[in-house]
């Protein structure tokens, strides 16, 4: 399918098989799983400017070089840096000193089951917008939302048979009416924190990127998020961390025009 008007699909290099891949993950609770599970190890001599929190971890997993990028905690607060910001600066300057051929993007999101989403599902993301970047200007108003397409892995959505769903992103991880007005606007079944700021970083450097999101909280349901959010963190983390092995052992030996 032809990339909607404004947007350049990225082509990269189809006959290569991958095998350099940079795995964003914002929180530690999610990051450390696939790090335990492919044996990572933190990178004592970080390619990052001195004094920045974000952390890399390496290793490798058959043909693969794995380099997963934790944001890290807040200097001042101690919390995960979680949001656009962070998720922006660490891929920028993880495809500046990594160069991989293949950005994954894993992590929690919230889910509408108007949409059909239940807690614990894992979703490829097939666009990604903003929800929170509104500019009632004509044509600002369509940089604010910001829609991109992700780098399409039909063959692996259908192997290991996830659902597939459009994602909203914005930096609260509560949604007051607007942002859920602007979400259903931009036809998401999925709400997270960094998917879009990503997206946006791949698309102007040129490197292929798609994202898995597990969900730990029903935004159109009963319970506070941030309750179910915690409450559902620890078991979805689980369930989020089995789809990236089997992710990555199916992107092993394949070229991108492949997935
Ligand atoms: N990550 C997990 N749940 C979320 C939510 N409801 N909104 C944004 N990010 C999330």
């Amino acid at each position: 399918m032809a990339a909607p008007e404004g947007q350049e699909a990225i082509v990269a290099e189809p006959q290569r098989p991958i095998t350099n891949i940079l795995i964003i993950i914002a929180m530690q609770t999610e990051a450390l799983p696939v790090v335990n599970k492919f044996h990572l190890t933190e990178d004592p001599h970080s390619p990052f400017p001195q004094g920045v929190p974000w952390v890399r971890y390496h290793g490798t997993y058959k043909d693969l070089n794995i380099n997963l990028i934790w944001p890290g905690k807040d200097p001042t607060l101690g919390v995960d840096s979680v949001g656009t910001i962070s998720s922006a600066l660490v891929t920028y300057a993880a495809i500046q000193a990594l160069q991989p051929d293949l950005i994954i993007n894993a992590g929690t999101a919230g889910g509408f089951k108007a949409k059909g989403a239940s807690v614990g599902d894992i979703f490829i993301v097939s666009d990604c917008a903003f929800h929170d970047r509104r500019i009632p200007i004509p044509v600002f108003d369509l940089y604010g939302v910001g829609l991109r397409k992700a780098f399409e892995t039909p063959n692996l959505t259908k192997e290991l048979d996830l659902k597939v769903a459009r994602l909203s992103t914005g930096d609260s991880l509560d949604t007051t009416e607007q942002d859920e007005s602007s979400i259903l606007a931009n036809d998401a079944t999925v709400k997270d924190m960094e998917g879009a700021a990503v997206a946006y970083v791949a698309e102007l450097l040129k490197v292929p990127a798609f994202f898995i999101k597990a969900v730990t909280d029903i935004v159109d349901g009963d319970k506070p998020t941030a309750e179910e959010f915690l409450q559902n963190l620890a078991s979805v983390t689980a369930a989020l961390d089995v789809a990236v092995e089997k992710v990555i052992s199916f992107i092993n030996g394949k070229c991108v025009s492949e997935l």
